[in-house]
């Protein structure tokens, strides 16, 4: 089954709003490619702007991080509706930033995936192992486990809508990429477990990502493997490079 690549950048807490709208215009002519979705994941106080920036273009417009409830007491929380309002499609749900610095744990990760799907937001779902558990060898354990966790009570027509991103922990910004057979291993074991928790058309249909220092060098490659369905970018979204890879 043919699945449609989508390359998301993640630009974590950089760029402020001018420069947001600068990278924007930088990167317009770059990005162009109709077979790809292409993605930006910005900080919460660029998402008008780049909105905005991006109008017209084939750049879909994302968030970084939201709060479970609507509206109300939530100081410093920003709600699915908020995003939806402002034009956010796709929302980063369990970056390993967010789970190590911030504390997120599986039960709210699972309340967030639940959250955005209600509130028409598709989940970008991150997993990943540390260095430690990839030494230990049980990193296929623990992806398992996150992504079994992280699902609980989603239906098989909501994961047809998800994109997954494998990203482990030791090679997000350190420059050290996992190899492509690496990070294929893992995507292809990402997919058997959605064909065991749901039926093999949903495991045909999700998308998965790799992630963790993927550039314009190394990226024709970790995409060509059969269960690498794109990126998600970090530190290379935020340079031109960011076009090559939307074109590897
Ligand atoms: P990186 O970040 O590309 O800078 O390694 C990826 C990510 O954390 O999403």
């Amino acid at each position: 089954m043919a699945r449609r690549r989508i390359i998301a950048g993640n630009w974590k807490m950089n760029m402020t709003p001018s420069e947001a709208v600068a990278l924007c215009g930088t990167l317009k002519d770059l990005v162009k490619n109709d077979a790809v979705d292409v993605v930006y994941c910005v900080p919460a106080i660029d998402i008008v702007p780049v909105v905005e920036a991006v109008k017209g273009s084939n750049v879909h417009v994302g968030a970084e991080n939201f709060y479970i409830e609507d509206k109300g007491a939530f100081t410093g929380e920003i709600s699915a509706p908020m995003l939806k309002d402002a034009g956010v499609e796709y929302i980063i749900i369990g970056h390993s930033e967010r789970r190590d610095i911030f504390g997120e744990n599986d039960v709210l990760i699972n309340s967030k995936v639940k959250k955005a799907f209600a509130s028409g937001l598709k989940p970008i779902l991150c997993c990943g192992e540390s260095l430690a558990l990839r030494k230990a060898g049980t990193y296929k354990e623990w992806i398992t486990r996150q992504i079994t966790w992280d699902l609980d009570g989603i239906t098989a027509d909501q994961v047809k809508e998800l994109v997954i991103a494998y990203e482990p922990i030791w090679a997000i910004g350190t420059g050290e990429t996992a190899s492509a057979d690496q990070a294929e291993e893992v995507c292809g074991l990402i997919r058997e477990l959605i064909a065991k928790l749901y039926d093999q058309a949903t495991a045909d249909a999700v998308r998965i990502q790799y992630g963790g220092s993927m550039n314009a060098g190394n990226a024709a490659e970790l995409l060509s493997k059969p269960n690498i369905d794109g990126g998600l970018i970090g530190g290379a979204s935020l340079k031109p490079d960011f076009g090559k890879i939307v074109n590897a």
